[in-house]
């Protein structure tokens, strides 16, 4: 089959699999591993995230596409295997992130806007080359008192679209992230206001810049309540708003909604995502493209110890497959317990 923006889309939410976002940049990665007590060398990066890209039935039953660094896009596992081909050779595709990361936002005190635009077209052109079917680009919008600002969500999403539109013209399929913060007091129903704004002005910056809808995936928050909000909505709430107000701004056109954790706990995040498919009627897959929530309990199982991958490995796949069966709405917390 020849390969389309619209058919790497599809394999992306093909039923039951999901993304594992292993794109970490140096700054964060080494956050991830001062908690595991682990330096943040290239030999450590490599041999973590070459355990992962090695547990085969993780990555070959639920592990639809990997989001990639630039540094690991261009690293070799330990026996001179390049690691896109150990994630080729488990039928999963290699991704990878091109945005230069979530800058302050000159005169918007408290906001960002992400760059990366710049060289972006020869980038992308040789990422595609070094095997890259699919990109992301996040943007990252706060709430707080008088944020976000209309400015800040249209700067964002006017870079969303260009961005988007560079991966279509390399045959690369976007993931266009807009990130809506779950950090702060705010309540959910704010959430869902700030999420709802930032979603129509991102799917009109798309259409203004004729971005092919069927070859774009999205991956956005979920309607959660903040952090510090002393009221938390539960779980049915959560996956009800989160559906509600994807109806009211994705257009069906897309094919799949692949979802952040954000800072959810490991079985929220699962959770979540299990109840939104277990209710159904929408009209897109609906996923997972999560980075802590599925690495957290492998981060912390492996320690940076050889002897441990095979632990490692373990809570891996458990945590694929866990997300693997939401995606299908066949999840319950029973499978948590018999771990
Ligand atoms: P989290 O699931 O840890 O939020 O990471 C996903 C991601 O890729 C953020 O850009």
């Amino acid at each position: 089959m020849t390969e389309t923006l619209e058919s790497i889309a599809q394999a992306m939410v093909a039923p039951g699999k999901g993304i594992l976002a292993a794109d970490e940049s140096s700054g964060t990665i080494k956050k991830r591993f001062d908690a595991i007590n682990v330096a943040s060398t290239e030999e450590n990066r490599r041999d973590y995230r070459e355990l992962l890209f090695r547990t085969e039935e993780a990555m070959k039953n639920h592990i639809s596409g990997v989001i990639l660094y630039d540094e690991t896009i261009r690293q070799k596992a330990k026996d001179g295997t390049p690691l896109v081909d150990l994630i080729k050779n488990a039928g999963s595709i290699p991704g990878i992130k091109v945005d230069a990361g979530a800058k302050p936002m000159a005169g918007f005190p408290g906001e960002t806007v992400t760059e990366g635009l710049d060289g972006l077209r020869e980038r992308l052109a040789e990422y595609y080359d070094l095997g890259a079917r699919f990109a992301k680009w996040r943007a990252v919008i706060d709430i707080a008192d008088g944020i976000p600002t209309n400015a800040c969500i249209e700067a964002n999403a006017e870079a969303l679209a260009r961005y988007a539109a560079l991966c279509q013209e390399a045959k690369i399929v976007p993931i266009v992230e807009p990130e809506v913060l779950m950090d702060g007091t705010h309540t959910a129903d704010r959430c869902f206001e700030v999420t709802e704004a930032t979603l129509r002005a991102v799917f009109s910056r798309l259409a203004l810049h004729n971005v092919n809808l069927e070859g774009t995936i999205l991956k956005p928050n979920m309607i959660v309540s903040g952090k510090k909000c002393p009221t938390q909505a539960g779980v049915e709430e959560v996956a009800e708003k989160t559906i509600a107000c994807f109806k009211r701004t994705v257009p069906a056109a897309i094919p799949g909604i692949v979802f952040l954790s954000g800072g959810q706990s490991d079985e929220d995040a699962t959770a979540h995502l299990n109840a939104m498919n277990a209710i159904g009627g929408f009209p897109w897959k609906m996923s997972f493209s999560y980075g802590r929530a599925l690495q957290a309990a492998p981060q912390k199982a492996w320690s940076g110890k050889a002897e441990n991958v095979p632990a490692a490995q373990k809570a891996f796949l458990h945590r694929a497959k866990m997300n693997g069966l939401a995606a299908l709405g066949k999840w319950e917390s029973g499978l948590e317990k018999a771990a």
